[in-house]
Parts: C-alpha cells; structure tokens; sequence
C-alpha cells in the first residue's frame, strides 16, 4: 500500500476512530456519528472554514489548540475533544450570531437549540425584501458550488459590509445560471428559493432568473433545465444525446428495461 494513503488512528473525545490519510477530523466525527455542529461544510468543496462552527481542541504536549474540524487533517494519534467549556463558549456566542444574521432560518433555530441556545443578544435589521427570506449565513457555499463544481458563476456575494448578499450581478437576471438548483442543495440553511412551473424553473432567489426544462417525450413531464441538459449532452455522441435528450429518466430506464428483455428473449411476446 502507499505510505501515502495508509490509514491513521485519530483519537476522538477518547475515542479510536480510523481515518483516511487526506481525511478531514469532521469528516470522521461524522462517519463516527460524533455530534460537531456544522454549516459550511460540503464534501464536493474543499473545507475553507467559514462558519466557525465545527471547532475542536486538539491536544498536543498537554496544551489545547482550539481549531475547526473541517480543515483539520487526521493524521497518525491526532488527539482531540469537542466539548470543552472553551468550545461551548465560543459555539454559543457563534450560534447567536447566526441567529441575528439568519432570524428566518428554521434550521438554524433549530440546531441552536438543540445546543441550548434559543435568544440572541445581536440585533440584525430584518429586511423584508431579501431574496433569501433574512436565512443566509453568508457562508459562500452556493457561490462556490455554482461556480467550482457546475462552472457557472452565475451569483456571487453583491454590496459590501452589513449589506453584503448573495444574489446575481448587479441582482438582475442572468443568463449564466443553468437552474441545476445545486446552490439549494448545498445551502445549510434553506435559505433558497426554487419554484418549478410548468415548463420553467424559476430561481426565485436570483433575481427571479427563469430556466426552461425539457420535456419527456413519451410521458410529457418536465424534467430537466435545458442550459444543464444542453452542457451534459454536449459531451455525448449525436446519437446518445437525442435518446438522453427526449426521455424522463423514468422512461429512458423502462425504455433500457425493454430492450433488454427484448433482446433476451429475442423479441418474443409482449413486454410493453
Ligand atoms: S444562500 Fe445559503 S449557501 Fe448561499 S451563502 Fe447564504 S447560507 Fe450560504
Ligand atoms: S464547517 Fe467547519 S468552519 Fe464551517
């Protein structure tokens, strides 16, 4: 095996865990199941540490470090705790900050409380014209998954100091977007808007930027924006594209289902 990539044991609230050599402490709490709070962390991204949230102590000569879990690498007898007095300070102080950035964010509310934090003594004005509804965390997670992994760009953070927002240029419609919706997926605190519509996928949230989707040829379903359909089939051959392009993944898979059975059974008997 590559010395490399050999795994290492990392020493968890007392715990033996085994990790991956290039693996992240959160990433191993998680598959542990040991509970660290946690917003802007998205396995897809590179950990930039934004949120603040997954702080840990590392214990190294009798001394603790506090640090964030998600940027931590696991390397061999890596000793660390996540629930010192320290550590609960610092997370409330920051689940009450989170509370007056995001006062509409239910999933926020939510995990503070369940770290016993339920008031917060920071006030942010609520703005009733906030396209994301006053529950963003500025974490910058859409805006990195929009532009990182569907190379899009289609938003980005717009105005500057405590009006910062996430929004597209100049918060006008943009062209760029291809209506994936990855941004909602990644967002950790619901705070995007997608609604779909007959024929069109409205980006609620950006600037109300309108994406068409296709429709399956044989069961008439919307299914897909086109500006993402149009990028994937790009990459295929004319002939696969145009079968991809016309069918809903439901009957492209019972399509595939019957030409198998066709083409075990040589075509014998009904199987429609
Ligand atoms: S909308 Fe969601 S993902 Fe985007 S910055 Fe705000 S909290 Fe983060
Ligand atoms: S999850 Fe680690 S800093 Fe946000």
């Amino acid at each position: 095996m590559d010395a490399a990539k050999k795994p290492v044991t990392v020493i968890i609230n007392g715990r033996r865990c085994r990790a991956d050599a290039g693996e992240r402490i959160l990433s191993v709490a998680i598959r542990e199941k040991i509970a660290i709070p946690h917003l802007c962390y998205e396995a897809s991204l590179d950990p930039y540490g934004a949120c603040r949230l997954c702080l840990v102590e590392v214990i190294k000569r009798g001394k603790n470090e506090m640090t964030t879990s998600c940027t931590l690498w696991a390397t061999e007898g890596l000793d660390v705790v996540t629930d010192t007095p320290d550590i609960v300070k610092h997370r409330n102080i920051l689940f009450e900050l989170y509370l007056a950035q995001a006062p509409k964010s239910e999933i926020i509310k939510k995990m503070a409380a369940q770290y016993g934090v339920t008031k917060t003594r920071f006030f942010k004005k609520v703005n009733p014209a906030d396209p994301l509804g006053n529950a963003c965390i500025l974490c910058g997670l859409c805006v990195r998954v929009c532009d990182e992994i569907m190379g899009a760009g289609a938003i980005t953070f717009v105005n500057r100091g405590p009006y910062t927002v996430v929004n597209t240029p100049f918060s006008e419609v943009t062209r760029d977007c291809l209506g994936c919706g990855a941004c909602a997926k990644v967002c950790p605190t619901g705070a995007i808007r997608i609604d779909d519509l007959e024929g069109e996928r409205v980006m609620t949230s950006w600037s109300g930027t309108r994406v068409p989707l296709v429709q399956c040829r044989a069961c008439g379903r919307f299914f897909a924006p086109q500006a993402l359909a149009a990028k994937t089939l790009a990459r295929l051959t004319p002939a696969l594209a145009g079968d991809v392009a016309a069918l809903c993944p439901e009957c492209r898979g019972q399509q595939i289902a019957e030409r198998e059975i066709r083409a075990k059974t040589g075509g014998a008997g009904n199987h429609a």
